[in-house]
């Protein structure tokens, strides 16, 4: 398997490439390209970490050496959020950012699995697909917006809230990547209930956890550390579902056919063709239809935004 980590010279891409670097698979390959000339040593750095995964490093304006044989592309290349900016706020920089390098992806490497953790994650996938459309190698099973972080924080702050072991428990996040359309199905979990005014305060904190994160390091960034942490496990699955393993379910923003926008974020199984299915997300309770029903204007204008500028 080849690994390639675009942005990685950054505060996520350099946490990813680490944990990438101690938990792929024996003989993995991991490629690193941020435009930072930096990258070069962040692979000699990671090199010396005994483990069968080659690491190689580039910079410079061309990604193309990086992602030549890529099985898996995980973007994190752009700018991250300072205190009162929102996710859409970055968007006039990172959307060219991110057709750039997904115009290369369709280049070098069309058959990988693109994973983009750039924000506004609702729209840079969107970007993503019109390039890769444009480009005519759009497959909609191998493009993913990884909303994992709001996975795991909704597992840590559930756990956290009932003092349960954190392994033990899961949670569905749907919808999208910011705000209102990050919605935690906090009533699927199994053997924990909430009050109301519980869920509504503790859906509204995974809702504003980002932001949480950009306060407290005042100025400082962004969520690397526990966004590094979140993309590792969703490469990872990504890695495990190419290899064959079965059973890997995680949600992600894809094209899936939902009835609800063109891209939502929902559980799918993982396989060697990237989305194998997208599966149900199950019974959802009034207060979360009414919050599914209620972000879909939000996450409709975030796509179309991404659509019209690609077009
Ligand atoms: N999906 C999520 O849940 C999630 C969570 C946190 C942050 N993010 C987003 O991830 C992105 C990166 O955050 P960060 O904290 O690592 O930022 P950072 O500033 O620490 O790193 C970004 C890196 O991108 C590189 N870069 C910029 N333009 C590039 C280009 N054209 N090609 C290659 N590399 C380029 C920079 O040199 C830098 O090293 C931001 O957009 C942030 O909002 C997403």
């Amino acid at each position: 398997m080849k690994v390639a980590v675009l942005g990685a010279a950054g505060g996520i891409g350099q946490a990813l490439a680490l944990l990438l670097k101690t938990q792929l698979p024996a003989d993995s390959k991991l490629s690193l390209y941020d435009i930072a000339p930096v990258t070069p040593g962040v692979a000699v750095d990671l090199s010396h970490i005994p483990t069968a995964v080659e690491v190689k490093g580039f910079a410079g304006q061309d990604p193309s050496p990086a992602l030549e044989g890529a099985d898996v592309v995980l973007i994190s290349a752009g700018v991250a959020r300072k205190p009162g900016m929102d996710r859409s706020d970055l968007f006039n920089i990172n959307a060219g950012i991110v057709r750039n390098l997904v115009e290369k992806c369709a280049a070098t490497c069309p058959n990988a699995l693109i994973g983009i953790i750039t924000n506004p994650v609702n729209t840079t996938v969107a970007i993503a697909a019109e390039v890769l459309k444009a480009a005519g190698v759009y497959d909609k099973n191998r493009l993913f917006g990884i909303t994992t972080l709001d996975v795991i924080r909704s597992e840590t702050f559930v756990a956290e809230a009932k003092g349960l072991n954190v392994a033990d428990v899961t949670v569905n996040v749907i919808g999208g990547h910011s705000g209102v359309t990050i919605l935690p199905l906090l009533s699927q979990i199994e053997g924990v209930s909430f009050t109301d005014e519980e869920v509504a305060a503790l859906t509204t904190r995974i809702q504003n956890a980002g932001t949480e994160v950009v306060e407290a390091k005042a100025g400082g960034g962004s969520a690397t550390l526990s966004m590094g942490q979140a993309a590792c496990r969703f490469g990872l699955a990504l890695v495990r579902g190419l290899q064959g393993e079965e059973n890997v379910v995680e949600c992600a923003y894809v094209d899936g056919g939902s009835e609800h926008a063109e891209f939502f974020a929902q559980p799918i199984l993982l396989g060697k063709k990237g989305v194998e299915k997208v599966l149900a997300y199950g019974d959802v309770s009034e207060f979360e239809a009414n919050a599914r029903d209620a972000m879909l204007d939000t996450l409709k204008a975030d796509i179309k935004l991404g659509v019209e500028f690609v077009k």
